[in-house]
């Protein structure tokens, strides 16, 4: 019913339970992350690496408010399979890894659930000779990490529930929708 008074109740919209985070809220949120990110990263050719899939409608609004001198690499990295557990260990799916050798690097990745994406990808990168490597991420889920992991800059806090929306997926769909929310239940399959 609340979803109907907003007039999106249709398409892929239907599928959602409650909005967690608006596209509003979002938007405000980013300018101000990026101005964090920016006291650290100033007048620094940096190198930006972009965590596939999740990461990328993140990333394309977080990269154009950075007015750096940078590059932007994409990481395939599998841990979740496209379920909604996670499966504990972190693949590195490209042939070639990004050449961040005595570069700065920002890592940017959707959601921080477990800790087990960012840690690994840090510690890679770390391994590749990059200087300096930090993690950025839209969603911080308040929970026990399964490694020692925190993200040096996050938009938001939110509850250990699965979310999708704003490049987050159930299954590979629902990315494109604009906010976060959490699905109706009979979608689980
Ligand atoms: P870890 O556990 O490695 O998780 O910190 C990071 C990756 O797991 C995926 N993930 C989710 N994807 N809704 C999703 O659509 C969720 O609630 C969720 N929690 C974790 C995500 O791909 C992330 O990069």
């Amino acid at each position: 019913a609340e979803l109907d008074l907003l007039g999106i109740s249709d398409g892929m919209h239907r599928d959602v339970e409650k909005i967690l985070i608006t596209e509003e809220e979002i938007r405000m949120r980013l300018d101000v992350l990026a101005q964090k990110v920016l006291i650290d990263f100033a007048d620094e050719e940096i190198v930006v690496v972009i965590l596939l899939k999740g990461a990328l409608v993140f990333a394309a609004d977080m990269c154009r408010r950075l007015p750096v001198p940078m590059t932007v690499e994409c990481l395939n990295v599998a841990s979740y399979h496209g379920d909604i557990k996670s499966s504990g260990k972190v693949e590195f799916l490209d042939a070639k890894l990004p050449e961040v050798g005595g570069k700065k690097v920002l890592v940017l990745d959707d959601i921080l659930d477990t800790g087990l994406t960012m840690r690994a990808v840090i510690d890679r990168l770390g391994e590749l000779g990059a200087r300096e490597v930090r993690g950025c991420v839209l969603l911080n889920k308040l929970k026990v990490r399964d490694v020692e992991c925190e993200a040096d800059y996050k938009a938001f806090d939110i509850e250990d529930e699965f979310v999708i929306g704003y490049g987050l997926d159930y299954r590979g769909r629902f990315r494109n929708l604009p906010y976060v929310g959490v699905m109706k239940s009979e979608v689980i399959e």
